[in-house]
């Protein structure tokens, strides 16, 4: 079958006007953004259920609301690993996680995720919210194949991100044209979320349609098979 992604919006920006452009936001986001975000992201991690002792990575953590969340469910004896882009979202991150006292169970890289420094089969959970939907059409099947390689068989991958599935959307059509016109700053764009993990050989454990303020989005945990 024809995969449905060619009707997926490119990225427009390069990666290091996303950096700049985050870096220069990561003192304000959680101002304009994290009320959008908030309630969505934490359905995500509600779903994804992590438990003491995991070892779990966030991509794209943004200012750490999650990690700090991710960071209490594994405990003491758990682990907490982030990859972010953005150095100015580390350091908002890291600060958060310093003043809830989790920073000893945290470790932060300031990378791109498409390439992880991370060995094989590491994660029990990968966690990632309004971040998939950043990569390129044709990085999205990269990054998933290596969220993969990191993650251990059974592992799951949780992701809430804004889709393209409800084709008939007006809104949506309104969304997109934005993205096309002003690239620099609506950098998100839907994607086939569910789709694209089912391509990238995950098996669907959870998915559920949302609605981020009229927008059409998906929540879907999926599991490595063994
Ligand atoms: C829209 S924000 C979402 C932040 C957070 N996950 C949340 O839900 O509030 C996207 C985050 O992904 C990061 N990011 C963008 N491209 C990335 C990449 N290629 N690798 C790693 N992080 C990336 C950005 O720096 C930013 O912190």
């Amino acid at each position: 079958m024809k995969s449905k992604n060619h009707n997926v919006l490119r990225v427009y920006r390069t990666k290091a006007q996303a950096k700049e452009s985050y870096d220069k936001i990561s003192r304000f986001y959680d101002y304009f953004a994290g009320a959008f975000e908030k309630k969505y992201r934490n359905m995500a991690l509600e779903r994804c259920n992590i438990k003491r002792g995991e070892i779990v990575l966030e991509i794209g953590f943004g200012t750490g609301h999650c990690l700090k969340q991710m960071a209490q469910s594994v405990g003491e004896n758990g682990k907490a690993y982030g990859i972010d882009i953005s150095s100015g979202m580390l350091e908002v991150s890291k600060q958060r996680l310093e003043e809830a006292g989790l920073l000893d169970r945290v470790e932060l890289q300031c990378e791109d995720a498409l390439k992880m420094p991370y060995k094989d089969n590491k994660f029990d959970a990968v966690f990632m919210s309004f971040a998939l939907e950043l990569f390129d059409t044709p990085e999205i099947p990269k990054v998933l194949a290596e969220i993969k390689r990191v993650l251990k068989p059974n592992g799951r991958l949780a992701v809430v991100s804004m889709s393209k599935e409800d084709e008939d959307s007006i809104l949506l059509r309104l969304y997109e044209w934005t993205h096309k016109r002003f690239p620099q700053y609506v950098d998100c764009r839907p994607i086939y979320v569910k789709q694209s993990m089912k391509d990238a050989g995950f098996g669907i454990a959870h998915r559920e349609k949302v609605k981020l303020f009229g927008l059409p989005g998906e929540i879907v945990i999926c599991v490595k098979s063994s």
